[in-house]
């Protein structure tokens, strides 16, 4: 087995914040691999490239200038940690995860993460593709109402009205295109442990993860 804890489900699951706490409580790294998508879908976009021309922008996946330093993200030396998380880029990214050559260029990337240390690891398909040998898989969802709460106060915006609506169907479109994709698809795989917290906060996640872990 892999010193790993794969962390996989869908948007604004929470996962980024559960891994990485589970990571730091453990004294493993932390891969958001969702960020490589999303720096992709950037850089693309800075590049002229469209998003849905699989060789170019495959070309810059593989020779992507990405840095991750004290929790911040950087392209090619510009610090871009903010200008990833828009609900654009999140579609963006979302377009270039359906062509192969764009995860093929990013796997070896994604598994160059893992030391001796142990990693956390979240996203679509950590425990299916790049990980499939993790001593730990777990399926993170929360319903898309709650998943669309979380978000929207994330933005400080109300949770209800036409702002409101958007983020949700945002959310559901972003699931739908994740989940029916030819390659690698995101799944419930019958080896990880279903973690639903659509009732349940972050402490109490990050411990039910810690106790499977230790188990
Ligand atoms: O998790 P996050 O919202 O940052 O991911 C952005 C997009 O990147 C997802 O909607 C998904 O299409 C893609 N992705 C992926 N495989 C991963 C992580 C993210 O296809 N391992």
């Amino acid at each position: 087995t892999q010193k790993v804890i794969a962390i996989d489900g869908p948007s604004a699951s929470g996962k980024g914040t559960i891994a990485s706490r589970v990571a730091a409580a453990l004294g493993f790294d932390y891969l958001d691999s969702g960020a490589l998508y999303r720096l992709t879908a950037l850089y693309a976009e800075k590049q002229g490239v469209e998003w849905d021309d699989e060789a170019g922008v495959a070309a810059l996946a593989q020779a992507l200038p990405a840095v991750f330093e004290s929790g911040k993200t950087f392209l090619a030396g510009e610090d871009v940690s903010e200008a990833i998380r828009t609900e654009a880029i999140g579609m963006g990214a979302s377009t270039v995860a359906q062509l192969p050559a764009v995860r093929a260029a990013l796997l070896q990337r994604q598994r160059d993460f893992l030391t001796e240390k142990g990693l956390v690891g979240d996203g679509r398909d950590m425990g299916s593709v790049i990980f499939p040998n993790a001593l730990l898989k777990i399926f993170l969802t929360a319903s898309a109402q709650v998943r669309a709460e979380r978000r929207a106060k994330q933005l400080g915006l109300p949770c209800e009205g036409v702002a409101f609506e958007r983020i949700l169907a945002d959310i559901e479109a972003r699931d739908e295109v994740d989940s029916r994709r030819a390659v690698a698809p995101l799944v419930q795989l019958p080896d990880a442990e279903l973690l639903d917290t659509s009732a349940m906060g972050i402490e109490e996640t990050v411990k039910k993860v810690l106790d499977w872990y230790r188990k």
